[in-house]
């Protein structure tokens, strides 16, 4: 592969398809009121996706920026009391902003398909039938590359000062694992507990987030002796708003007015 195909829906397999085409049991699985995560193999190309995987290899690697958010030491130093630990998000990715024209990334990202893939109909169509609900028609994109020892920690993705996604946002990833990739997981929350975990070490395996949603994903664990371009996971992102927009209920100033009424 020496571009990325114009639609997404060229990625896909005959089960991805019917997402696509909304003949499968997966549409509309994010609206369920008790699901917000979802990992499914076997709906893009496998192959394909190995393919992509080099490309990027090839076309991008070398121009991604590093994304560091380490651990503050005064998080251990400055707290006060037993067991009063606060962790911020903490991670260690590279990334490719794609929406910044000006950037070399983002350049190569428009010449080697990319951009036009994540912004195909297609694309937000199998975002839509996985949400089952309607989606902007604007949304954002994003790719990121994990290597060896790569993460991101517990956070949530909560953005309550914007008035369009503090009710609730979508995202659609898709896992584009090189050979040499041992582990990597998603761990996510279900009431209130760090509980479920997915592989997400695929080639091709899709992620669906009905954010906020408490998750983080663990170090990226290389093969024995993989080559350093074959130990990495690419990720392809992208960010939907609803067409309608959620209700934002303020749970803080709802609790403090309770709190009152109970005074
Ligand atoms: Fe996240």
């Amino acid at each position: 592969m020496d571009r990325f195909p114009t639609e997404f829906e060229d990625m896909l397999t005959a089960a991805g398809r019917r997402v696509l085409a909304g003949r499968s049991p997966l549409c509309g699985a994010l609206a369920e009121p008790r699901r917000r995560f979802l990992a499914e193999t076997g709906l893009v190309s496998e192959r394909l996706a190995r393919a992509a995987a080099r490309l990027l290899d090839r076309a991008l690697h070398e121009l991604l920026q590093p994304l560091q958010q380490p651990i503050p030491p005064e998080s251990i130093w400055e707290m006060t009391r037993n067991y009063g630990e606060l962790l911020p998000k903490t991670a260690r990715v590279r990334t490719a902003y794609l929406e910044r024209r000006r950037e070399l990334a983002q350049r190569r990202a428009e010449e080697i398909g990319l951009v036009a893939m994540l912004r195909s109909e297609s694309f937000a169509a199998f975002a839509a039938a996985l949400a089952g609900r309607a989606l902007r028609r604007r949304w954002g994109i994003q790719l990121l590359c994990y290597g060896p020892g790569d993460y991101a920690g517990p956070h949530n993705d909560h953005h309550p000062e914007e008035p369009d996604a503090r009710g609730g946002y979508f995202d659609l990833h898709v896992s584009l694992c090189g050979r040499g990739v041992a582990q990597q997981w998603l761990v996510y929350a279900v009431q209130g507990h760090f509980s479920r975990i997915a592989d997400v070490a695929t080639a091709g395996g899709v992620t669906a987030y009905r954010l906020p949603l408490w998750h983080y994903t663990t170090p990226l664990v290389a093969k024995a002796r993989a080559r350093p371009e074959e130990a990495r996971r690419w990720l392809l992102l992208g960010t939907f708003l609803y067409r309608q927009p959620p209700v934002f209920t303020d749970v803080s100033r709802a609790a403090a007015g309770t709190r009152k009424l109970n005074q």
